[in-house]
């Protein structure tokens, strides 16, 4: 079969997986009342994780999907800050005890748009209400053009371990239509600075899928990303989603390539990291060099899926900070109010700022496990799995079934409940992955996702 006809059968609106069930199913009669029994039900034993989001930029760029806004005083930045170090102590309160934390990840957003004395204070609250591990992974986001000289020489005082840098694409024609002018002299510019400042691990951030992107235009940028050297890279595929974010809507629709051209140019950026970069693919959409902690997880099949994708974080803990997190517990998810000024004022009235969640059945469980190895390991032992569940394998072989056409297609392998995904499948792993999702196909679901591949 061709791309154009695989793409066509395959190529479903179907979520990314990051969660099991989706965050479009969490819903608000899950509240702060169950987050509190759940946070002091933490066991002792585990080390937690810890997300930070900071819901600002300093620019606005056309395809951006995260929640975010434009916000540029110090007053407004300042305020929020000092909500996220109320939101820490009442999540420590609730624990009970000081937790061991052994990730940190500070997202957005634009985390560095925080006053670096913010930033630090933050860290520093952390560090006095939970035991961070002397080995922790801290990890943040960072647009490279837009992070001044003191919150750079901050980072390492944070005890930051890895900078993520979004650089998307280096054409300035893809640049201006995104609204998202970056050259690469400033992004070379930031990567030499993390690295005097002796940051251990750089990620980049490119995407594929934007307006006037080619193949020949994204493998130049593949190039110059990987004069970068960075110890990841992510590749993503655009996901244009107007109806959620009202700004995508001023990306010009005819510029945009069609799902054949997505995938020759996913191809071609892969071709470029594996062939001439030598890095490993890693998942759906990670790309990590040979010897980094993330090649080595996914040679052991030790690799996970959380909010902010592929990770090495095993913790069945991670507590969400700040508007619109997303926490991930035992029992189940839950995510904080997503509009700034409601988060302000839940938090001041000294509550947790729950907005909705859900929790797990013990079928969800069973069905997040398979999905997590798919998008994990590209395979899956259903029976294994069933059995450490402790429930019956018949519902799942049944629904493997519909595996089978991308078993004719050369996708994937499956003999009786184990099921392989081969190099041609990768591409499609989110569809394959849907195969298992008891959510996807209800009359009433309320999501709407962007395109597959
Ligand atoms: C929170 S943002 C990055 C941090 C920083 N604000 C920056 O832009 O450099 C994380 C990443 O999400 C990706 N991203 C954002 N919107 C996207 C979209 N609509 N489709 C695919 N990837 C997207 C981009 O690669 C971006 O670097
Ligand atoms: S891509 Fe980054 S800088 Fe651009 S709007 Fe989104 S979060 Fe902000």
């Amino acid at each position: 079969m061709n791309t154009a006809d695989l793409i066509a059968r395959y190529d479903g609106r179907v979520p990314r997986y990051t969660s099991y069930p989706t965050a479009p199913h969490f819903h608000a009669d899950l509240g702060t009342a169950t987050y509190e029994q759940w946070l002091s039900s933490i066991p002792a034993a585990v080390d937690l994780s810890l997300y930070l989001h900071v819901p600002f930029c300093d620019r606005l760029c056309l395809y951006c999907g995260c929640n975010t806004s434009v916000v540029r005083r110090d007053g407004p930045r300042r305020a929020y800050a000092a909500r996220l170090i109320a939101e820490l102590e009442m999540v420590a309160a609730r624990i009970g005890r000081r937790a061991r934390v052994a990730h940190i990840h500070w997202g957005g957003g634009t985390p560095t748009t925080l006053p670096a004395d913010c930033l630090l204070e933050i860290m520093g609250t952390i560090r006095r209400l939970f035991s961070v591990n002397a080995d922790a992974e801290i990890a943040i986001e960072i647009d490279p053009t837009a992070v001044p000289a003191d919150r750079l020489e901050a980072l390492p005082g944070m005890g930051i371990t890895r900078a993520s840098l979004g650089v998307q694409d280096f054409d300035p024609a893809v640049q201006t239509a995104i609204a998202r002018i970056q050259t690469f002299e400033a992004t070379e510019h930031c990567a030499r600075a993390l690295r005097a400042l002796q940051i251990p691990s750089l990620n980049l951030d490119l995407i594929y899928g934007l307006p006037h992107q080619t193949a020949d235009s994204v493998t130049r940028t593949a190039r110059q990303a990987l004069a970068l050297g960075a110890d990841r890279v992510a590749v993503f595929g655009y996901a244009h989603v107007p109806w959620m974010k009202r700004h995508q809507k001023l990306i010009d629709e005819d510029a945009l390539p069609n799902p054949v051209q997505r995938f020759d140019q996913r191809a071609a950026i892969d071709q470029v990291l594996v062939d001439e970069g030598g890095y490993l693919a890693v998942g759906l959409d990670h790309y990590a060099r040979p010897g980094d902690a993330m090649a080595r997880a996914a040679d052991s099949q030790a690799l996970h899926r959380s909010f902010q994708g592929y990770t090495t974080d095993p913790s069945p803990v991670l507590i969400g900070i700040g508007a619109s997190a997303i926490g991930s517990l035992p029992q189940g998810y839950v995510q904080n109010i997503t509009a700034v000024p409601a988060y302000l004022a839940a938090i001041d009235q000294g509550q947790l700022a729950i907005a909705r969640g859900i929790a797990l059945t013990e079928d969800d469980r069973v069905r997040r496990d398979v999905i997590e190895h798919i998008m994990c390991d590209l395979e899956v032992d259903l029976d294994a799995i069933a059995k450490a569940h402790g429930v019956d394998s018949a519902p799942l072989l049944a629904a493997a079934c519909a595996i089978d056409r991308f078993q004719t297609d050369g996708l994937v392998q499956r003999e009786g409940g184990r099921i392989v995904v081969q190099a041609a499948g990768r591409p499609f792993l989110r569809s394959v992955a849907a195969v298992f999702d008891a959510y996807l196909n209800q009359a009433n679901g309320p999501a709407r996702h962007a395109q597959a591949v």
